[in-house]
């Protein structure tokens, strides 16, 4: 059987891994759960869950999330090296469907770090995917930058891996470098030239590096390839990785040339996208396709016209089928706990008890001070009650800011550290300045604040702003995000929610 003949392509999601990779993207455990969950659900075939040696959270991480699998196999990301199999074997193994994704450096310029002539090269990937194959029927291979490798030598990788027992082969562009032309010929060329091609699974795993990187995985698709690697928005490294919504909906939308499918359940993009985006603190860019908040937006008078007319005009999707539901007025301070939880269910939010009487409480105080709640309201609140918990280490109590033409701009900041309140008056150059310098007053700490962003939720001068912030402390990158009618209560909550990050990520290099 010539896997170049099957018409079903595999979705290989890691956002988990590739994503979380990105510097600031950073997810707690049970955040990583919760997109390993809603991945499951939507029907991703593997899901890369993390690179277990890395640390002891990672580990965890894909430990439970191999165990909680329900329908995808649950792949951990391992280096050519003993010790770094075994250990992703440990966590991937709790899984019914576990993968070891194993790699190296093919490339002139990856082959010159470790050190090794090409001959040993050929002998390091014999041993550790023979290794690796002794402990898990289920092997993938990589051999990293294969985009920028001769080709006779990545032939000859490719024959090695396949030989050692490697069931999936994984093409990826490590730097983005590939375009769609030379990504299919790449996979051409290997099902033509390898021996044994034909009985396993090509994998295609492109960065965006050139804005190339959808097209690319298509691309290679057309070569034969039958697994496309990619994150939900795209999320990843530099310019990220190739986007899940983009080639699922491309394979969808334009099946008449592209007849391949996948298992996806599109309805479910929507939603996963707005998780990401809040765990992450990735904030998906407006004229992102599929995803961005202006993808089913019509402005220009045209447009406008044509759509009244008949809705085909300018939509080849139809935003029900990302699951995208309209932005109505929906709910009033007069509505109860079951409409809150119906149009949450809705908006793809399952709730449980506990979660959505914290929301509701919320969600009241919310209507109080707003006059009309939209849908992109709700789902702020929400995302902000996941990131905002009440266990986090750091708490804004109470905050009063002096702010206007005649300076010096004050804020007066209760901060709870630890269950106990602490309290402080910083000036600043501006509002935002003063509550950040109070946060620095109470909670010494020497991280960096890289960025600042505030947008507002939806229309109106009582729109919530959402603020994302991003800081660096001794090379570890987080981001902060909260969304308030206030945007100074917002930006003190986010920022704070970034230094609670930044714990986390304390306690977790602590020594065990
Ligand atoms: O981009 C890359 O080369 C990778 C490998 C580890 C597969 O992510
Ligand atoms: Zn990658």
């Amino acid at each position: 059987m010539t896997n170049s003949k099957q018409d079903r392509v595999l979705i290989f999601d890691t956002t988990l891994r590739d994503g979380e990779q990105s510097p600031g993207a950073t997810m707690s455990h049970n955040e990583k759960l919760e997109i390993a969950t809603l991945l499951d659900e939507m029907g991703v075939d593997i899901i890369e869950a993390g690179f277990p040696i890395a640390s002891e959270g990672d580990f965890k991480a894909v430990s439970e999330i191999a165990a909680n699998a329900k329908n995808a196999q649950i792949c951990g990301l391992s280096r050519a090296v003993y010790k770094d199999i075994d250990r992703c074997w440990e966590a991937v193994k709790h899984a019914a469907n576990p993968r070891i994704h194993t790699f190296i450096g093919t490339s002139p310029q990856h082959r010159a770090i470790p050190n090794l002539t090409k001959d040993q090269m050929i002998e390091r990937i014999h041993d550790t995917v023979s290794h690796a194959r002794n402990l898990c029927p289920n092997i993938q291979w990589s051999p990293m930058d294969a985009t920028r490798t001769e080709d006779d030598y990545l032939c000859r990788t490719v024959e090695t891996a396949i030989k050692a027992g490697a069931t999936t082969i994984n093409i990826p562009d490590t730097v983005g470098y590939t375009a769609p032309a030379e990504s299919a010929d790449i996979i051409r060329m290997l099902l033509e030239r390898v021996p044994g091609a034909d009985e396993i699974i090509f994998a295609t795993h492109c960065h965006n590096d050139l804005g190339m990187a959808t097209a690319n995985s298509l691309a290679a698709v057309a070569g034969g390839a039958r697994q496309i690697e990619c994150t939900i928005n795209g999320l990843g490294e530099r310019a990220g990785n190739t986007a899940l919504e983009e080639v699922v909906m491309a394979l969808r939308v334009r099946n008449d040339i592209m007849p391949y499918e996948t298992r996806v359940d599109a309805t479910k993009l929507m939603n996963i996208s707005r998780r990401v985006a809040t765990v992450s603190g990735f904030q998906v860019q407006y004229n992102k396709a599929i995803v961005g908040k202006n993808a089913f937006a019509h402005e220009s008078g045209i447009h406008q016209d044509g759509m009244l007319k008949s809705a085909d005009t300018f939509e080849i999707m139809r935003p029900e089928d990302i699951g995208l539901t309209e932005t109505n007025l929906v709910m009033g301070k007069h509505s109860g706990r079951a409409a809150l939880r119906s149009k949450l269910a809705d908006l793809g939010f399952d709730l449980g008890d506990n979660q959505l009487k914290d929301v509701f409480v919320r969600f009241k105080e919310l209507a109080d001070r707003k006059k009309e709640v939209y849908d992109d309201d709700l789902i702020a609140l929400v995302s902000d009650e996941g990131t905002n918990a009440m266990h986090d280490h750091l708490q804004v109590e109470k905050l009063r800011v002096v702010c206007g033409t005649d300076g010096p701009q004050s804020a007066e900041l209760t901060l709870s550290i630890d269950g106990v309140d602490h309290q402080t008056k910083a000036t600043g150059d501006g509002p935002v300045d003063a509550v950040f310098n109070a946060v620095k007053a109470l909670f010494p700490h020497s991280a960096h604040l890289q960025l600042y962003q505030v947008s507002a939720v939806t229309e109106g001068t009582d729109a919530q702003a959402t603020v994302s912030v991003r800081m660096e402390e001794a090379g570890k990158i987080v981001t902060g995000q909260s969304a308030d009618t206030d945007t100074v209560v917002a930006s003190a909550k986010a920022y704070v929610n970034a230094l609670n990050k930044l714990l986390l990520r304390r306690e977790k290099n602590a020594p065990e």
